[in-house]
């Protein structure tokens, strides 16, 4: 009989046990979609927060206000280890929700959450991969009770959010390498070969990562700040895509080329041809807007020239023309 009652104790204990009190914690961000170093960000999320076996009465036990506490920063990995985090900050809840009562398996929903992440003071690294992630921890308010008995193991969610290298990108030179003559003919399809050398100056971060660039190319009546036009993005392969440049030194993008499609072009309408180089959408770069010192596009001087159609129709002309004038003479 005392093993029988041992056995059912025991039993009820190892229920216990598999069953634990516990809180699972899901983050979805709405904005931003990347953060820098250098300012502070305000990131916009939401949380679902479930309790699990018995886990809600004991929150919803303590106190209303000291219930929940939630703390936000920027990560190096989901695991969410505090100690390297950055930007570690409190997020305020309204009164209603810091009051939310909870139900077992049901999960309830915090939205409309801002965490001001202040990363004015600190450094996210040079090339955008030492914070990736912003987590979010819930926990109890130390002011209050706590949640006695609650396994707090998976109080904490992450989502990918990538604080970016910030990159004082410079496109030095555009080199057409076909046609060679830097002739660009209008009124149809025009095919150009061409590379960029970039550089980016030691005191800049540095660009890095397996998907880099996005490229336009385009003509224009002036070397800077000219009338845009036929403007083209540069498809690239993904080895183009995964050129690096390092701070303090140069990369050049070869093998590069584009269709620009001239049909209603005409010649007075451009001597330079210009390339920009920009980030990708998902690259973990930007490019530095203040106090930049350099500038992510260049041009080339282009002469126009008529196309074969162009000139066959312009010697048909002078063929007429000189028949007419032979005809006219005999
Ligand atoms: C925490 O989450 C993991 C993965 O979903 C799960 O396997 C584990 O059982 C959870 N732990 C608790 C205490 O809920
Ligand atoms: C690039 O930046 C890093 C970090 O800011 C710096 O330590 C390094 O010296 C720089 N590289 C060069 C070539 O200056």
């Amino acid at each position: 009989m005392a093993l029988l009652k041992f056995a059912v104790v025991f039993l009820a204990g190892f229920i216990q046990l598999c069953a634990s009190q516990s809180v699972d914690v899901e983050v979805t961000v709405s904005s931003p979609d990347d953060i820098v170093d250098g300012e502070s960000t305000d990131v916009s999320f939401s949380i679902d927060f479930t309790p699990f076996s018995g886990a809600a009465s004991v929150i919803n036990g303590v106190s209303s206000g000291t219930r929940y506490t939630v703390i936000a920063g920027m990560f190096t990995s989901d695991a969410a280890d505090v100690a390297s985090s950055i930007g570690g900050t409190e997020v305020t809840l309204t009164s209603a929700q810091a009051s939310t009562s909870l139900t077992d398996g049901t999960a309830t929903t915090f939205s409309s959450l801002t965490a001001s992440l202040d990363l004015t003071s600190e450094e996210c690294g040079n090339d955008g991969s030492d914070y990736t992630y912003f987590c979010v921890i819930v926990s109890p308010d130390s002011s209050g009770a706590g949640w006695s008995g609650v396994d707090t193991s998976n109080n904490t969610d992450c989502a990918a959010l990538v604080c970016k290298a910030v990159v004082d990108l410079s496109a030095d030179t555009l080199t057409i390498t076909n046609p060679d003559d830097g002739v660009i003919g209008v009124g149809a399809g025009q095919a150009i070969e061409f590379e960029v050398d970039l550089s980016a100056p030691a005191s800049s971060d540095s660009v890095s990562g397996v998907s880099n660039w996005a490229m336009s190319m385009w003509l224009s009546d002036a070397a800077s700040g000219g009338t845009v036009v036929a403007l083209t993005s540069v498809s690239l392969t993904s080895a183009q895509l995964t050129i690096d440049v390092t701070n303090g030194s140069s990369a050049d993008i070869d093998d590069l080329a584009v269709t620009l499609d001239l049909t209603d072009i005409t010649c007075d309408e451009f001597s330079y041809s210009c390339v920009s180089v920009e980030p990708a959408s998902g690259a973990a770069w930007k490019i530095q807007t203040t106090d930049a010192s350099n500038s992510n596009t260049v041009c080339t001087a282009v002469t126009c020239g008529a196309t074969i159609a162009q000139i066959s129709m312009v010697f048909l002309g002078l063929c007429f023309l000189l028949t007419s004038l032979l005809m006219n003479q005999s």
